[in-house]
This record gives C-alpha cells, sequence and structure tokens, in this order.
C-alpha cells in the first residue's frame, strides 16, 4: 500500500488528496500544509512540511511513495529537483522545466523556435521598447502586456488605453508584478474562447488527459465584474465549441511541446497546461496563450472527479507520470459524463478577502456533487472558517452539464452549504448550456 505527500493548501491539493483517497493502491495521504478538507478527507492528514531539505526528510522518514506538487512556486524553485535527487518519486517539472511559467519571455522563445502557435510576440527590456512592440500590433488596445515571472495571476494586463498601458508598463518594469521587472512581454491581442487542456509526461512518453475545461475569470454572472483567479469551471466542452479538428491541432501543439522540450535537454515531467485561444483571427485554430507546469485551480476540480467517474485510478495516473512508465498506464479515449465546479468566494474577494466566517450545511450529503474546500481551516473549536478568498468548490456530477450544473446548484443556499455573504456564480458554464 502506498502513502503519498501532496504539496498545497488549495481546492487543486484537495481534489489531488481526494482522487488519491480513492485508489485501492493507497493506505495513507499526507497533505502540507493543507486545509479544512484536507484534514477531514478520509485517509488524509495536514503535515507542515517548509522548504526542500524538510521535505526529503520528511519523505525518508515516513516511507514516502510518491510525492505530487500542486503549485508552480515550488517547482520553479527547484523542489521536484532536490527530490529527484534524493531518488523520491516526484509529480512535478523540475526547476529548468518550469521556466515555461516561471518566464514568460523563455517560454515565448520556446515557442517561436520550435514553431510552436503563439501571438506575435517581441520581448522587451524598456517602456520604449514596449511602446515600438505596440505600435506594430495596432496599439494598446490590441496588445497584451506580460511581466516576465511569477505574478500571482496578476502579471498581465489588457490595456484599453495608452495611459493604461503607461500604468502597467510602469508596474511591470518596477518589478512591482514579479519581482524584476528588467524584461517582459508583448503580444499582439487575439480574441476568442479560452480553453484549458491537460498533458502529463514523464519525460519521454505523454499523454493529453481526453477533454479541455473552461475556466470562468469574472466574478459575476454573465462574465462580468473584476477578473477573479477562477469562479468556476465545466468539462468537457460540447463539440460545437471544441470540434474534433481543433482537438487534433491541440494534440499536435502537446507533442511538439513535450518533443522539443526533451531535445532542449529539459525533459517535461509531470502535468503541463496548457492555456489556449481558439482564435477568431486563425479560424478557430488553437494559439498558446499561455504554458502553467501544474494542474489548473480550479480546473482539476472536474477533472479529477471526472477521470475517476470514468474509471481512472489517480494513483497510478500519478505514479506512472512521476515513474517514467507513462506508456504502460492506459489513458480513456473519451470521457463519459460532465462535471461543473461553481467555487464560493469571501465577501471584498479579489481585492480584500473578509476571513473568518463559520461555513454552514457541509455535514449534509448532497447527491451527485463533491466538495472541495480551497481557503478554509478549523477554528479552536473545530468549526470550519473561512480563510481566504476562494472558499470552497461545489463540483456537481452528471450525465450532461445541464445535470451537474442543477447538481452542483442545488448544494448551495441557506438551507445547504453557505457562509455569510458568499459570492458565487450560478450561471457556470452559460454559453455552453445555452444552446
Ligand atoms: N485556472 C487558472 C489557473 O489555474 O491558473
Amino acid at each position: 500500500m502506498a502513502t503519498v505527500l501532496i504539496i498545497g493548501s488549495g481546492g487543486r491539493e484537495h481534489a489531488l488528496a481526494w482522487g488519491m483517497a480513492q485508489s485501492s493502491a493507497v493506505e495513507k495521504v499526507y497533505v502540507s500544509p493543507g486545509n479544512a478538507g484536507t484534514a477531514h478527507e478520509q485517509k488524509c492528514e495536514n503535515v507542515a512540511v517548509n522548504g526542500a531539505y524538510e521535505t526529503v526528510a520528511f519523505c525518508q522518514n515516513n516511507h514516502i511513495d510518491l510525492v505530487v506538487i500542486g503549485p508552480e512556486a515550488p517547482l520553479v524553485e527547484g523542489l521536484s529537483d532536490a527530490l529527484r535527487e534524493a531518488s523520491i518519486v516526484v509529480f512535478g517539472a523540475s526547476k529548468l522545466a518550469a521556466q515555461l511559467e516561471g518566464s514568460k519571455a523563455f517560454a515565448t522563445q520556446f515557442m517561436q523556435k520550435h514553431d510552436i502557435t503563439i501571438p506575435e510576440s517581441v520581448i522587451v527590456t524598456s517602456a520604449e521598447g514596449a511602446d515600438a512592440a505596440m505600435k506594430i500590433f495596432g496599439g494598446p488596445e490590441n496588445s497584451v502586456l506580460k511581466a516576465n515571472g511569477l505574478a500571482g495571476g496578476k502579471g498581465v494586463f489588457l490595456p484599453d488605453t495608452a495611459a493604461e498601458a503607461a500604468d502597467a508598463i510602469q508596474k511591470i518594469t518596477s518589478g512591482a508584478m514579479d519581482g524584476d521587472g528588467s524584461r517582459f512581454v508583448v503580444q499582439a491581442r487575439n480574441h476568442g474562447p479560452e480553453v484549458s487542456v491537460f498533458v502529463l509526461s514523464d519525460g519521454t512518453n505523454y499523454k493529453v488527459i481526453p477533454l479541455a475545461s473552461q475556466d470562468h475569470k469574472r466574478l459575476l454572472a454573465g462574465d462580468k465584474g473584476p477578473n477573479t483567479g477562477g469562479m468556476g469551471v465545466y468539462a468537457p466542452l460540447p463539440d460545437w465549441m471544441l470540434s474534433a479538428a481543433q482537438w487534433e491541432k491541440i494534440e499536435v501543439i502537446a507533442e511538439k511541446t513535450i518533443t522539443a522540450m526533451a531535445a532542449e535537454n529539459t525533459p517535461y515531467q509531470g502535468v503541463l497546461y496548457m492555456g489556449l485561444m481558439l482564435a477568431e483571427e486563425l479560424a478557430g485554430d488553437p494559439l498558446v496563450i499561455e504554458y502553467n507546469v501544474r494542474f489548473g485551480d480550479p480546473e482539476t476540480e472536474v477533472i479529477i472527479p471526472l477521470l475517476h467517474g470514468n474509471g481512472v485510478d489517480i494513483y497510478d495516473m500519478l505514479y506512472a507520470t512521476a515513474a517514467g512508465t507513462l506508456a504502460d498506464f492506459a489513458m480513456p479515449k473519451e470521457i463519459h459524463g460532465a462535471a461543473l465546479t461553481i467555487c464560493l468566494a469571501a465577501e471584498g474577494y479579489p481585492d480584500s478577502p473578509i476571513p473568518g466566517k463559520v461555513v454552514e450545511g457541509l455535514a449534509n450529503e448532497y447527491r451527485d456533487v463533491t466538495v472541495f474546500h480551497g481557503s478554509t481551516k478549523l477554528d479552536e473549536s473545530g468549526q470550519v472558517v473561512t480563510s481566504g478568498g476562494r472558499v470552497l468548490y461545489v463540483t456537481g456530477l452528471g450525465v450532461n452539464l445541464a445535470a451537474a450544473s442543477q447538481a452542483a446548484n442545488a448544494a448551495i443556499g441557506e438551507s445547504a452549504i453557505h457562509f455569510p455573504a458568499m459570492q458565487y456564480r450560478p450561471d457556470i458554464a452559460w454559453r455552453a448550456r445555452n444552446r
């Protein structure tokens, strides 16, 4: 029986821990630091392990068979490398490979070199360089500005005016976004739906998880209001939104990326998150908007339950990826059913979420629903209280998106799961369901 360590504390990590706990091969799942959801999950225990040295020691002392690193920051800092050097099996990109997310300039040069379709892009080192690049693309309103390094989801700007562009450039060049500012990327702005696709790779072999998902970034129903880390997600996309021909082109991008990373001596191990736009400017062909070196959040909260529901053992899948045996792992060819996640966010999110609200209704049974915790903790009396912006993720499963939406929405409200002044979008997947 296997023992697993998951690094991270959000909804993504709760979904991964939940998926691991469903496996008959898994005896114990440690989560560091975890949250109130992972504290209560079967087979799971929260621990506090900090930094590479402590993590290696914890793995050695607790006979850890597999480490899964959830967020990008420890990957960019090289935690995977430290674990591999100690012969510990780890699911996560190396420090060099993690530059695909850790440096937008690296990712841009990589894709340009390997003929992977991205928006027209220029790497610049000054405000003057950025102004010149925006001129080529038709002005600020036709451009996108991207800080080079990790910026907690706040490093991308879509200015509508010269003044907004100047403000964004000032923020980027001052290093306020990513602690650097010495170089950044200016891209031509394209238009079209964005989709998330995940590719598992053991460095040599790769398998595309056979479904696309769509996050909802805006706070309010109808895709209005400020941008957030993601207010909900659904999968799969209906055929009329993502055709078989478009999917084939996505698979080509995955193949080119994994092959090129190996050819560059930075073999990719772990999950590659491809943030793609089906660009109107290219008759719907996919463009890579961003690579991330981790599972998406909240995408994981639909992908893991859907894969599990289709017979996938989540431990086997992640272990095969980490151990270099992905060629032997049988990924389903297609996924049956649908999943839809609604995020319950705190009052004041995204600017200043108010913590400390008691969450009610979690002990009830909800049909076809799994609840993942994002930002929660247990107070002194053992109650679950909010501790950040994206508090809970309510995932509904069903034969189709309408059924999944109904299940998720039925589990939210005054007589179900709630906390004071929570914000959420009942309309997740509205475009996909309104046809
Ligand atoms: N779904 C957005 C992200 O994980 O970055």
